[in-house]
């Protein structure tokens, strides 16, 4: 599968978790659904830092993957308040919106300058490849289970571009 097109996919489905969290009022679904959208955030950042962004360096994207990455840490130490809090707590929503801000803004910049850039770049073989090697690694990362236990982890830095 193309590398473009699974992450875009998964762009709807995180815009779609966050639209159906903040419909509910039900604090069993909250946390259900909340559950799924930092296991998938987890996931999706994890693919991009360790293949999808690597494979997209160049001399003119660095700046704006560097870019990137510390929106992902800043979007890891939301959620890691967020797996801590009661999906109930008052703040709890206040803090999603602010989440959903910083993703939907994410995604905004990754869907009008990265990917067009890694289209350019890598062609269409090589974004089969990578989007098979991320395959892969998240069959790895979800056997491991809960994926999201790995955020809180990843909240001192953003992993290098390498
Ligand atoms: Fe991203």
């Amino acid at each position: 599968m193309n590398a473009i097109d699974m992450l875009m996919q998964e762009h709807r489905l995180v815009e779609g978790l966050f639209e159906a969290i903040e419909a509910t009022h039900d604090a069993g679904a909250r946390e259900q659904m909340f559950t799924e959208l930092a296991d998938v955030l987890a996931v999706h950042s994890m693919l991009e830092e360790n293949v999808f962004y690597p494979a997209c360096k160049s001399e003119d994207t660095e700046g704006t993957l560097l870019e990137a990455l510390q929106e992902h840490l800043q979007a890891k130490r939301l959620l890691a308040d967020l797996l801590d809090m009661d999906p109930m707590d008052e703040v709890f929503m206040a803090k999603i919106s602010v989440l959903k801000a910083a993703v939907l803004h994410h995604v905004d910049q990754e869907e009008r300058e990265i990917l067009p850039q890694a289209r350019r770049l890598l062609g269409e073989d090589m974004l089969m490849a990578i989007g098979n090697e991320m395959i892969v690694r998240r069959v790895e990362l979800e056997m491991k289970g809960e994926p999201r236990l790995q955020i809180p982890s990843q909240t001192e830095e953003a992993p290098a571009l390498e």
